[in-house]
């Protein structure tokens, strides 16, 4: 079979859905490849600030990296802009849609909010905007992870000067995390937090 027979879906057969599925499965391989090329296409996105986002992304992920972050909030701060091309409204919420069956609920709950958490930079200088819009998470176990995911990695990367690593040393984190198996509780692992830093591991350890 090359393609299935069926114009309305109602119609398919088995041996069609089954065609599908593993076409598919084909597909789906390939996320990690297609997500650093859209990344590539941010560098076209939002003019006016010293670095394009495609520089800002790898910034993030630089800073996340040399903090001593983990793979799940490396690629998350890698890709926490990405929705900026087709979603300038709720970016947030579209980068934490791709993250959310790969990687651990904490840091998809951060790059959710993290937009609400980066006002606290910016709000006073716009007029209507809310400064502590971030307040209104005040009660999520992940409130304190991502003030610092926007402090640290996020309102700190947009300097044309500082050392980033190249977009390909992240491809591999990209690739190892959307081969996971999705929604696999072991890496969710609701409730649960990782340090950003190896400093505050250390701190934990002690
Ligand atoms: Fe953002
Ligand atoms: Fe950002």
């Amino acid at each position: 079979m090359e393609r299935v027979n069926f114009t309305q879906m109602k119609d398919g057969t088995k041996e069609e859905y089954e065609f599908l599925t593993a076409h598919e499965i084909d597909h789906t391989r390939h996320t990690a490849q297609r997500l650093l090329k859209a990344l590539v296409d941010l560098d076209e996105s939002l003019s006016g600030y010293q670095i394009t986002r495609l520089g800002h992304s790898v910034q993030s992920a630089t800073r996340a990296w040399r903090d001593g972050a983990d793979t799940d909030w490396v690629v998350s701060a890698l890709l926490h802009d990405i929705g900026d091309i087709y979603a300038p409204y709720n970016h947030d919420e579209y980068a934490a849609t791709i993250l959310k069956p790969f990687v651990r609920e904490q840091c998809t709950w951060c790059v959710a909010t993290h937009g609400d958490f980066q006002m606290l930079y910016y709000g006073h200088h716009l007029d209507g905007a809310d400064q502590h819009k971030r307040d209104r998470h005040r009660d999520s176990a992940y409130f304190d992870d991502c003030a610092e995911f926007c402090e640290r990695w996020d309102q700190a990367s947009f300097n044309p000067e500082y050392d980033d690593l190249p977009l390909d040393f992240f491809a591999p984190m990209v690739e190892e995390v959307f081969a996971r198996t999705p929604y696999d509780a072991a890496v969710i692992r609701s409730g649960e937090r990782e340090p950003l830093t190896n400093a505050e591991r250390a701190a934990q350890r002690q």
